[in-house]
Protein backbone atom coordinates (compact mmCIF):
# COMPACT_ATOMS: atom_id res chain seq x y z
CA UNK A 1 0.00 0.00 0.00
CA UNK A 2 1.59 3.52 -0.59
CA UNK A 3 0.36 6.61 1.14
CA UNK A 4 0.77 10.09 0.23
CA UNK A 5 3.00 11.31 2.77
CA UNK A 6 3.03 14.86 1.70
CA UNK A 7 -0.50 15.27 2.52
CA UNK A 8 0.45 16.02 6.39
CA UNK A 9 2.36 19.40 5.44
CA UNK A 10 0.98 23.07 4.42
CA UNK A 11 2.52 24.97 1.35
CA UNK A 12 4.91 26.45 3.99
CA UNK A 13 5.98 23.14 4.87
CA UNK A 14 4.59 23.31 8.09
CA UNK A 15 2.59 20.46 10.16
CA UNK A 16 -1.47 20.45 8.81
CA UNK A 17 -1.70 16.91 10.21
CA UNK A 18 0.11 14.10 11.96
CA UNK A 19 0.02 11.19 9.67
CA UNK A 20 3.07 9.34 9.72
CA UNK A 21 6.98 9.69 10.45
CA UNK A 22 8.11 9.70 7.01
CA UNK A 23 9.40 13.05 5.11
CA UNK A 24 9.59 14.55 8.49
CA UNK A 25 13.01 16.36 9.30
CA UNK A 26 15.51 16.09 12.41
CA UNK A 27 14.14 19.70 12.78
CA UNK A 28 10.27 18.95 13.57
CA UNK A 29 11.23 16.07 15.56
CA UNK A 30 13.22 18.65 17.95
CA UNK A 31 10.40 21.48 17.74
CA UNK A 32 8.10 18.91 19.35
CA UNK A 33 10.31 17.67 21.98
CA UNK A 34 11.34 20.85 23.15
CA UNK A 35 7.75 21.65 23.08
CA UNK A 36 6.59 18.68 24.92
CA UNK A 37 9.50 19.38 27.25
CA UNK A 38 8.19 22.58 28.22
CA UNK A 39 4.83 21.33 28.64
CA UNK A 40 6.19 18.71 31.04
CA UNK A 41 8.04 21.14 33.24
CA UNK A 42 6.28 24.03 33.68
CA UNK A 43 5.08 24.56 36.89
CA UNK A 44 1.09 24.82 35.94
CA UNK A 45 -0.19 22.06 34.26
CA UNK A 46 -3.51 23.78 32.64
CA UNK A 47 -2.44 25.93 29.21
CA UNK A 48 -4.20 28.25 27.16
CA UNK A 49 -2.33 27.28 23.74
CA UNK A 50 -6.27 25.40 22.46
CA UNK A 51 -9.10 27.80 23.75
CA UNK A 52 -11.63 27.59 21.50
CA UNK A 53 -11.12 24.78 19.64
CA UNK A 54 -12.63 21.47 19.20
CA UNK A 55 -10.98 18.46 19.38
CA UNK A 56 -12.68 14.90 18.89
CA UNK A 57 -11.11 11.62 19.19
CA UNK A 58 -12.47 8.05 17.25
CA UNK A 59 -10.92 5.09 18.50
CA UNK A 60 -12.66 2.55 15.89
CA UNK A 61 -9.77 -0.35 17.85
CA UNK A 62 -9.38 -0.29 21.81
CA UNK A 63 -7.30 1.89 23.63
CA UNK A 64 -6.36 2.34 26.97
CA UNK A 65 -3.23 4.88 26.61
CA UNK A 66 -3.11 7.32 23.63
CA UNK A 67 -7.27 7.58 23.91
CA UNK A 68 -6.68 9.04 27.41
CA UNK A 69 -3.46 10.85 27.02
CA UNK A 70 -4.92 12.85 24.38
CA UNK A 71 -7.93 13.24 25.99
CA UNK A 72 -5.67 14.85 29.08
CA UNK A 73 -3.43 16.51 26.53
CA UNK A 74 -7.00 17.97 25.42
CA UNK A 75 -7.78 19.07 28.08
CA UNK A 76 -4.62 20.49 29.54
CA UNK A 77 -4.58 22.74 26.31
CA UNK A 78 -8.05 24.02 26.93
CA UNK A 79 -9.73 22.89 24.20
CA UNK A 80 -13.29 21.27 24.24
CA UNK A 81 -13.18 17.64 23.87
CA UNK A 82 -15.49 15.08 22.65
CA UNK A 83 -14.42 10.88 22.85
CA UNK A 84 -16.97 9.51 19.91
CA UNK A 85 -18.53 6.28 21.07
CA UNK A 86 -17.63 4.62 18.20
CA UNK A 87 -19.92 1.36 19.73
CA UNK A 88 -22.50 3.52 19.90
CA UNK A 89 -22.75 5.79 17.19
CA UNK A 90 -24.25 5.92 13.50
CA UNK A 91 -22.04 3.91 12.36
CA UNK A 92 -23.54 0.64 13.60
CA UNK A 93 -26.49 2.02 11.62
CA UNK A 94 -24.36 1.82 8.56
CA UNK A 95 -22.56 4.94 8.23
CA UNK A 96 -19.24 5.40 6.86
CA UNK A 97 -16.45 6.82 8.73
CA UNK A 98 -16.58 9.59 6.22
CA UNK A 99 -19.87 11.12 6.35
CA UNK A 100 -19.46 10.60 10.22
CA UNK A 101 -16.21 12.89 9.91
CA UNK A 102 -18.14 15.01 8.24
CA UNK A 103 -21.35 15.30 10.00
CA UNK A 104 -18.96 16.32 13.06
CA UNK A 105 -17.22 19.14 10.71
CA UNK A 106 -20.41 20.25 10.64
CA UNK A 107 -20.10 21.09 14.32
CA UNK A 108 -17.73 23.21 13.97
CA UNK A 109 -14.52 20.43 15.14
CA UNK A 110 -11.44 21.58 14.50
CA UNK A 111 -8.80 18.39 14.91
CA UNK A 112 -9.86 14.88 14.90
CA UNK A 113 -7.99 11.81 16.43
CA UNK A 114 -7.97 8.70 14.84
CA UNK A 115 -7.08 5.15 14.87
CA UNK A 116 -8.54 2.39 12.99
CA UNK A 117 -7.69 -0.97 11.87
CA UNK A 118 -7.07 -1.00 8.46
CA UNK A 119 -3.77 0.82 7.57
CA UNK A 120 -4.09 4.54 5.82
CA UNK A 121 -7.61 5.86 7.07
CA UNK A 122 -6.16 8.58 8.93
CA UNK A 123 -4.45 9.73 5.54
CA UNK A 124 -7.56 9.06 3.38
CA UNK A 125 -9.76 11.45 5.77
CA UNK A 126 -7.25 13.53 5.62
CA UNK A 127 -7.31 13.99 1.53
CA UNK A 128 -11.13 14.26 1.93
CA UNK A 129 -12.09 17.10 4.81
CA UNK A 130 -11.79 20.80 4.83
CA UNK A 131 -9.32 22.57 4.86
CA UNK A 132 -9.41 23.59 8.42
CA UNK A 133 -9.64 20.58 9.51
CA UNK A 134 -6.77 18.66 11.29
CA UNK A 135 -6.32 14.75 11.32
CA UNK A 136 -4.03 12.98 14.19
CA UNK A 137 -3.24 9.21 13.69
CA UNK A 138 -3.08 7.31 16.67
CA UNK A 139 -2.10 4.50 15.15
CA UNK A 140 -3.24 3.10 11.96
CA UNK A 141 -3.12 -0.99 11.04
CA UNK A 142 0.37 -2.13 10.41
CA UNK A 143 1.08 0.87 9.28
CA UNK A 144 2.26 3.88 11.73
CA UNK A 145 1.80 4.62 14.98
CA UNK A 146 3.37 8.80 15.00
CA UNK A 147 2.62 9.81 18.37
CA UNK A 148 4.01 6.79 19.81
CA UNK A 149 7.03 7.08 18.47
CA UNK A 150 7.40 10.59 19.18
CA UNK A 151 6.75 10.13 22.93
CA UNK A 152 9.18 6.92 22.64
CA UNK A 153 12.08 9.67 21.24
CA UNK A 154 11.38 11.98 24.26
CA UNK A 155 11.24 8.85 26.42
CA UNK A 156 14.77 8.22 24.99
CA UNK A 157 16.49 11.33 25.22
CA UNK A 158 15.35 12.04 28.61
CA UNK A 159 16.87 8.86 29.58
CA UNK A 160 19.89 8.86 27.59
CA UNK A 161 20.67 12.73 26.73
CA UNK A 162 21.08 12.19 23.35
CA UNK A 163 20.43 9.88 20.18
CA UNK A 164 24.02 9.90 18.33
CA UNK A 165 26.07 6.73 18.97
CA UNK A 166 23.08 4.98 20.37
CA UNK A 167 22.64 1.33 20.02
CA UNK A 168 19.07 0.30 20.33
CA UNK A 169 17.07 -3.33 19.88
CA UNK A 170 13.70 -3.72 18.95
CA UNK A 171 12.15 -7.49 20.07
CA UNK A 172 9.43 -9.02 18.81
CA UNK A 173 6.78 -9.02 16.33
CA UNK A 174 7.62 -6.57 14.13
CA UNK A 175 5.89 -7.88 11.16
CA UNK A 176 2.53 -6.29 12.55
CA UNK A 177 4.14 -3.61 14.81
CA UNK A 178 3.07 0.00 13.40
CA UNK A 179 5.00 1.09 16.47
CA UNK A 180 8.06 -0.63 15.07
CA UNK A 181 7.95 0.75 12.03
CA UNK A 182 7.23 4.44 12.92
CA UNK A 183 9.94 4.20 16.13
CA UNK A 184 12.64 2.78 13.36
CA UNK A 185 11.77 5.65 10.82
CA UNK A 186 12.22 8.02 13.45
CA UNK A 187 15.67 6.71 15.03
CA UNK A 188 16.93 6.99 11.56
CA UNK A 189 15.87 10.83 10.91
CA UNK A 190 17.53 11.21 14.34
CA UNK A 191 20.96 10.08 12.92
CA UNK A 192 20.62 6.51 14.98
CA UNK A 193 22.50 3.99 12.62
CA UNK A 194 22.99 0.89 15.05
CA UNK A 195 19.18 -0.98 15.20
CA UNK A 196 18.72 -4.01 16.20
CA UNK A 197 15.80 -6.13 15.15
CA UNK A 198 15.35 -9.47 17.32
CA UNK A 199 12.60 -11.78 17.42
CA UNK A 200 11.57 -15.06 14.91
CA UNK A 201 12.23 -14.53 11.18
CA UNK A 202 8.35 -15.14 10.58
CA UNK A 203 7.53 -12.17 12.61
CA UNK A 204 9.78 -10.00 10.52
CA UNK A 205 8.95 -7.71 7.65
CA UNK A 206 10.07 -8.52 3.82
CA UNK A 207 11.88 -5.15 3.59
CA UNK A 208 14.09 -5.59 6.38
CA UNK A 209 17.06 -4.78 3.74
CA UNK A 210 15.47 -1.78 3.22
CA UNK A 211 14.60 -0.70 6.23
CA UNK A 212 18.86 -0.66 7.15
CA UNK A 213 18.69 -2.42 10.42
CA UNK A 214 20.86 -5.87 11.78
CA UNK A 215 18.96 -8.94 12.39
CA UNK A 216 19.48 -10.98 15.37
CA UNK A 217 17.40 -14.36 15.69
CA UNK A 218 18.84 -14.53 19.27
CA UNK A 219 17.38 -12.43 22.15
CA UNK A 220 21.18 -12.53 23.82
CA UNK A 221 23.21 -11.94 21.03
CA UNK A 222 21.05 -8.88 19.87
CA UNK A 223 20.69 -6.73 22.92
CA UNK A 224 24.40 -7.51 24.80
CA UNK A 225 25.25 -3.90 23.12
CA UNK A 226 22.17 -2.14 23.55
CA UNK A 227 21.48 0.74 25.51
CA UNK A 228 17.72 1.14 24.78
CA UNK A 229 15.62 -2.46 24.85
CA UNK A 230 12.31 -1.56 23.32
CA UNK A 231 9.73 -4.67 23.39
CA UNK A 232 6.92 -5.56 21.65
CA UNK A 233 3.78 -7.35 22.15
CA UNK A 234 2.95 -10.20 20.00
CA UNK A 235 -0.06 -8.53 18.00
CA UNK A 236 -1.92 -11.41 17.46
CA UNK A 237 -5.14 -9.80 16.64
CA UNK A 238 -3.36 -8.95 13.27
CA UNK A 239 -2.33 -12.42 12.49
CA UNK A 240 -4.50 -14.46 10.38
CA UNK A 241 -3.09 -17.63 11.80
CA UNK A 242 -1.17 -18.62 15.03
CA UNK A 243 2.41 -18.15 13.75
CA UNK A 244 4.40 -19.37 16.87
CA UNK A 245 3.65 -20.79 20.37
CA UNK A 246 3.25 -18.44 23.37
CA UNK A 247 5.47 -21.26 25.17
CA UNK A 248 8.34 -21.11 22.12
CA UNK A 249 8.07 -17.17 22.26
CA UNK A 250 8.47 -16.33 25.72
CA UNK A 251 11.38 -19.50 25.97
CA UNK A 252 13.42 -17.60 22.96
CA UNK A 253 12.29 -14.14 23.36
CA UNK A 254 10.94 -13.52 26.59
CA UNK A 255 12.66 -10.45 28.16
CA UNK A 256 13.47 -11.95 32.13
CA UNK A 257 15.89 -10.73 35.08
CA UNK A 258 18.67 -13.44 33.71
CA UNK A 259 18.42 -12.42 30.28
CA UNK A 260 18.65 -8.48 30.89
CA UNK A 261 21.56 -9.18 33.05
CA UNK A 262 23.57 -10.23 29.73
CA UNK A 263 22.75 -6.20 28.67
CA UNK A 264 24.68 -3.14 29.74
CA UNK A 265 24.24 -2.28 33.12
CA UNK A 266 22.18 1.12 32.25
CA UNK A 267 20.51 -0.10 29.50
CA UNK A 268 16.81 1.43 29.70
CA UNK A 269 13.53 -1.22 28.96
CA UNK A 270 10.72 0.29 26.99
CA UNK A 271 7.20 -1.04 26.07
CA UNK A 272 4.68 1.00 24.27
CA UNK A 273 1.87 -1.45 25.97
CA UNK A 274 0.06 -2.95 26.57
CA UNK A 275 2.28 -5.31 27.71
CA UNK A 276 1.58 -9.48 28.16
CA UNK A 277 3.75 -10.63 31.58
CA UNK A 278 5.05 -13.98 31.24
CA UNK A 279 4.71 -13.39 27.54
CA UNK A 280 7.26 -10.81 26.16
CA UNK A 281 8.34 -10.00 29.46
CA UNK A 282 8.65 -10.53 33.20
CA UNK A 283 7.15 -8.58 35.88
CA UNK A 284 10.72 -8.57 37.45
CA UNK A 285 12.05 -6.55 33.97
CA UNK A 286 9.09 -4.21 33.60
CA UNK A 287 8.59 -3.43 37.23
CA UNK A 288 12.56 -3.31 37.97
CA UNK A 289 14.99 -0.72 38.09
CA UNK A 290 15.87 -0.60 34.18
CA UNK A 291 12.44 -0.01 32.92
CA UNK A 292 10.84 3.27 31.53
CA UNK A 293 7.66 2.16 30.84
CA UNK A 294 5.53 4.04 32.96
CA UNK A 295 7.73 7.32 31.85
CA UNK A 296 6.60 6.73 28.32
CA UNK A 297 2.99 7.07 29.60
CA UNK A 298 3.46 9.85 31.34
CA UNK A 299 5.26 11.42 28.27
CA UNK A 300 2.49 10.83 26.35
CA UNK A 301 0.48 14.03 27.70
CA UNK A 302 3.48 16.21 27.01
CA UNK A 303 4.21 14.88 23.73
CA UNK A 304 0.37 14.63 22.39
CA UNK A 305 -0.21 18.31 23.29
CA UNK A 306 2.72 19.33 21.90
CA UNK A 307 2.05 18.16 18.47
CA UNK A 308 -1.67 19.31 18.72
CA UNK A 309 0.05 22.71 19.76
CA UNK A 310 1.92 22.66 16.50
CA UNK A 311 -0.20 21.20 14.46
CA UNK A 312 -3.28 23.69 15.51
CA UNK A 313 -1.00 26.79 15.95
CA UNK A 314 0.58 26.69 12.72
CA UNK A 315 0.08 30.30 11.68
CA UNK A 316 -0.33 29.08 7.52
CA UNK A 317 -3.34 26.95 8.30
CA UNK A 318 -5.73 29.76 9.95
CA UNK A 319 -9.43 29.37 9.80
N1 LIG B 1 0.78 2.07 22.95
C1 LIG B 1 -0.53 2.12 22.68
O1 LIG B 1 -0.96 2.53 21.59
O2 LIG B 1 -1.33 1.73 23.71
P1 LIG B 1 -2.92 1.75 23.70
O3 LIG B 1 -3.38 0.71 22.72
O4 LIG B 1 -3.34 1.47 25.13
O5 LIG B 1 -3.36 3.13 23.25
Amino acid sequence: MSFDYKIQFDEENKLKHFLNIELLTENHINEILALAKHFATEESNKFKDLEGKTIASLFFEPSTRTKTTFELASKRLSADFINIDILNSSTLKGESVLDMIKTLEAMSCDMFIVRHSISGTPHYIASEVGNTISIINAGDGTHSHPTQAMLDMYTIKKHKGGFKNLNVSIVGDILHSRVAKSIITSLKILGVNNINVIGPENLMPDNLKELKVSYHNSLEGGIDQADVVIMLRLQKERMHEALISIEDYYKNFGLTKNKIATAKKDVIVMHPGPINRGVEIDSDVADGPNSVILDQVTAGISVRMAIMSLVLKNKCFKK
